[in-house]
Protein backbone atom coordinates (compact mmCIF):
# COMPACT_ATOMS: atom_id res chain seq x y z
CA UNK A 1 0.00 0.00 0.00
CA UNK A 2 1.92 3.35 -1.11
CA UNK A 3 1.70 5.90 1.23
CA UNK A 4 1.81 9.06 -0.78
CA UNK A 5 -0.59 9.50 -3.24
CA UNK A 6 -0.58 11.93 -6.09
CA UNK A 7 -2.98 14.45 -6.91
CA UNK A 8 -5.19 12.16 -9.46
CA UNK A 9 -5.73 9.57 -6.68
CA UNK A 10 -7.56 11.85 -4.40
CA UNK A 11 -10.92 14.11 -4.45
CA UNK A 12 -12.24 16.41 -2.01
CA UNK A 13 -15.39 17.76 -1.77
CA UNK A 14 -18.22 19.15 0.52
CA UNK A 15 -21.59 18.60 1.01
CA UNK A 16 -23.79 20.53 2.52
CA UNK A 17 -26.84 18.04 3.08
CA UNK A 18 -27.95 14.55 3.82
CA UNK A 19 -29.22 14.37 0.05
CA UNK A 20 -26.04 16.07 -1.41
CA UNK A 21 -24.17 13.36 0.35
CA UNK A 22 -26.78 10.57 -1.14
CA UNK A 23 -26.32 11.94 -4.41
CA UNK A 24 -22.38 11.59 -3.86
CA UNK A 25 -22.21 8.18 -3.36
CA UNK A 26 -25.11 7.56 -5.96
CA UNK A 27 -22.92 8.81 -8.64
CA UNK A 28 -20.23 6.65 -7.31
CA UNK A 29 -22.80 3.97 -7.61
CA UNK A 30 -23.01 3.82 -11.28
CA UNK A 31 -19.43 3.81 -11.93
CA UNK A 32 -18.75 0.36 -9.89
CA UNK A 33 -18.66 -2.89 -10.75
CA UNK A 34 -18.15 -6.32 -9.31
CA UNK A 35 -15.86 -6.74 -7.34
CA UNK A 36 -15.17 -3.00 -6.28
CA UNK A 37 -14.31 -2.15 -2.54
CA UNK A 38 -15.27 0.87 -1.07
CA UNK A 39 -13.73 1.64 2.46
CA UNK A 40 -16.18 4.39 4.74
CA UNK A 41 -14.49 6.02 7.11
CA UNK A 42 -15.33 8.95 9.64
CA UNK A 43 -16.77 9.35 12.97
CA UNK A 44 -20.25 8.41 14.21
CA UNK A 45 -23.34 10.34 12.66
CA UNK A 46 -20.78 10.91 9.78
CA UNK A 47 -22.65 9.75 6.88
CA UNK A 48 -21.75 6.53 6.13
CA UNK A 49 -24.64 5.31 5.53
CA UNK A 50 -26.27 7.91 3.91
CA UNK A 51 -23.60 7.81 1.47
CA UNK A 52 -23.95 4.06 1.13
CA UNK A 53 -27.58 4.15 0.89
CA UNK A 54 -26.87 6.78 -2.13
CA UNK A 55 -23.90 3.46 -3.58
CA UNK A 56 -27.11 1.23 -3.34
CA UNK A 57 -29.72 4.07 -5.44
CA UNK A 58 -26.94 3.62 -8.23
CA UNK A 59 -26.88 0.28 -8.44
CA UNK A 60 -30.90 0.19 -8.56
CA UNK A 61 -30.87 -1.75 -5.65
CA UNK A 62 -34.90 -1.67 -4.79
CA UNK A 63 -35.04 -2.55 -1.05
CA UNK A 64 -34.78 0.01 1.61
CA UNK A 65 -30.87 0.25 2.46
CA UNK A 66 -30.45 0.52 6.64
CA UNK A 67 -27.50 0.27 8.63
CA UNK A 68 -25.69 -2.81 9.25
CA UNK A 69 -24.11 -2.13 12.70
CA UNK A 70 -25.81 -4.92 14.29
CA UNK A 71 -26.11 -7.75 11.40
CA UNK A 72 -22.80 -6.95 10.33
CA UNK A 73 -23.42 -8.12 6.80
CA UNK A 74 -26.51 -7.41 4.64
CA UNK A 75 -26.98 -8.23 1.31
CA UNK A 76 -28.88 -6.59 -1.42
CA UNK A 77 -29.40 -8.40 -4.96
CA UNK A 78 -32.04 -6.53 -6.31
CA UNK A 79 -29.81 -4.14 -8.25
CA UNK A 80 -27.82 -4.23 -11.72
CA UNK A 81 -24.84 -5.55 -8.70
CA UNK A 82 -24.95 -7.36 -5.40
CA UNK A 83 -24.02 -5.26 -3.05
CA UNK A 84 -22.74 -6.25 0.47
CA UNK A 85 -23.04 -3.56 3.05
CA UNK A 86 -20.92 -4.11 5.73
CA UNK A 87 -19.99 -2.79 8.94
CA UNK A 88 -17.28 -3.38 11.29
CA UNK A 89 -18.22 -0.95 14.14
CA UNK A 90 -18.57 -3.86 16.63
CA UNK A 91 -15.53 -5.87 15.57
CA UNK A 92 -12.81 -5.60 17.63
CA UNK A 93 -9.69 -6.55 15.91
CA UNK A 94 -8.12 -8.48 12.38
CA UNK A 95 -8.01 -11.88 14.18
CA UNK A 96 -12.27 -11.46 15.12
CA UNK A 97 -12.51 -10.92 11.31
CA UNK A 98 -11.44 -14.55 10.13
CA UNK A 99 -14.32 -16.42 10.70
CA UNK A 100 -16.88 -13.33 9.13
CA UNK A 101 -16.59 -14.48 6.01
CA UNK A 102 -14.98 -11.38 4.40
CA UNK A 103 -13.03 -12.82 2.00
CA UNK A 104 -15.55 -14.13 0.47
CA UNK A 105 -17.72 -11.15 0.11
CA UNK A 106 -14.30 -9.08 -1.03
CA UNK A 107 -13.50 -11.66 -3.54
CA UNK A 108 -17.05 -12.17 -4.41
CA UNK A 109 -18.98 -10.86 -7.60
CA UNK A 110 -20.63 -7.88 -6.12
CA UNK A 111 -19.64 -4.56 -4.72
CA UNK A 112 -18.98 -4.01 -1.31
CA UNK A 113 -19.07 -1.09 0.98
CA UNK A 114 -18.06 -0.66 4.06
CA UNK A 115 -18.20 1.26 7.13
CA UNK A 116 -15.12 1.51 9.78
CA UNK A 117 -13.16 -0.24 7.28
CA UNK A 118 -10.09 0.50 8.81
CA UNK A 119 -10.38 -2.67 10.69
CA UNK A 120 -10.27 -4.60 7.56
CA UNK A 121 -6.96 -3.36 6.26
CA UNK A 122 -5.48 -6.44 5.73
CA UNK A 123 -8.08 -8.47 3.59
CA UNK A 124 -8.11 -5.62 0.79
CA UNK A 125 -7.52 -6.29 -2.37
CA UNK A 126 -5.52 -4.76 -4.66
CA UNK A 127 -7.43 -2.01 -5.74
CA UNK A 128 -10.05 0.11 -3.46
CA UNK A 129 -11.57 3.75 -2.79
CA UNK A 130 -11.84 5.01 0.59
CA UNK A 131 -14.21 7.89 1.80
CA UNK A 132 -13.66 9.04 4.74
CA UNK A 133 -16.25 11.88 6.08
CA UNK A 134 -15.41 14.64 8.00
CA UNK A 135 -18.16 16.35 10.06
CA UNK A 136 -17.80 20.14 9.39
CA UNK A 137 -21.46 21.21 10.88
CA UNK A 138 -24.38 19.98 11.93
CA UNK A 139 -25.46 20.13 7.62
CA UNK A 140 -21.77 20.12 6.54
CA UNK A 141 -19.30 17.28 5.68
CA UNK A 142 -15.89 17.05 3.68
CA UNK A 143 -15.45 13.87 1.82
CA UNK A 144 -12.08 12.92 1.17
CA UNK A 145 -11.82 10.37 -1.88
CA UNK A 146 -8.92 8.54 -1.70
CA UNK A 147 -7.79 5.46 -4.01
CA UNK A 148 -5.68 2.73 -4.36
CA UNK A 149 -5.14 0.71 -7.53
CA UNK A 150 -5.56 0.70 -10.99
CA UNK A 151 -9.11 -0.14 -11.31
CA UNK A 152 -10.38 2.65 -8.43
CA UNK A 153 -7.91 5.49 -10.27
CA UNK A 154 -10.11 5.13 -13.55
CA UNK A 155 -13.26 5.36 -11.69
CA UNK A 156 -12.47 8.52 -9.61
CA UNK A 157 -11.48 9.99 -12.55
CA UNK A 158 -15.01 9.32 -14.40
CA UNK A 159 -16.28 10.10 -10.76
CA UNK A 160 -14.87 13.37 -10.85
CA UNK A 161 -15.95 14.47 -14.51
CA UNK A 162 -19.33 13.37 -13.51
CA UNK A 163 -19.80 14.96 -10.01
CA UNK A 164 -17.52 17.68 -10.90
CA UNK A 165 -17.50 18.09 -14.16
CA UNK A 166 -13.44 18.36 -14.20
N1 LIG B 1 -24.17 16.72 4.75
C1 LIG B 1 -24.60 15.61 5.36
N2 LIG B 1 -24.28 14.41 4.86
C2 LIG B 1 -24.68 13.26 5.48
N3 LIG B 1 -25.41 13.21 6.61
C3 LIG B 1 -25.75 14.40 7.15
C4 LIG B 1 -25.36 15.63 6.56
N4 LIG B 1 -25.84 16.65 7.32
C5 LIG B 1 -26.49 16.07 8.33
N5 LIG B 1 -26.45 14.73 8.25
C6 LIG B 1 -27.03 13.79 9.23
O1 LIG B 1 -25.96 13.04 9.78
C7 LIG B 1 -26.43 11.72 10.06
C8 LIG B 1 -25.56 10.69 9.36
O2 LIG B 1 -25.95 9.42 9.80
P1 LIG B 1 -25.34 8.08 9.29
O3 LIG B 1 -26.12 6.99 9.93
O4 LIG B 1 -25.23 8.08 7.80
O5 LIG B 1 -23.86 8.16 9.91
P2 LIG B 1 -22.80 6.99 10.02
O6 LIG B 1 -21.50 7.63 9.68
O7 LIG B 1 -23.24 5.82 9.23
O8 LIG B 1 -22.83 6.67 11.57
P3 LIG B 1 -22.43 5.30 12.34
O9 LIG B 1 -20.94 5.39 12.57
O10 LIG B 1 -23.20 5.37 13.60
O11 LIG B 1 -22.79 4.13 11.46
C9 LIG B 1 -27.88 11.64 9.63
O12 LIG B 1 -28.70 11.88 10.74
C10 LIG B 1 -27.98 12.79 8.62
O13 LIG B 1 -29.28 13.34 8.54
MG1 LIG C 1 -23.56 3.82 9.72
Amino acid sequence: MSTSKSVEQKLDCISHSEAQTQRLGLRLGTLVSPGSVILLEGTMGSGKTVFAQGVALGLEVREQVTSPSYTLIKEYQSGRIPLYHIDLYRVGSNESLWGLGLEEYLEGGGVCVIEWARKVRDFLPESWLMVNIEIMTDTKRTLHFESEGERFLKILHEYRRLAFGF
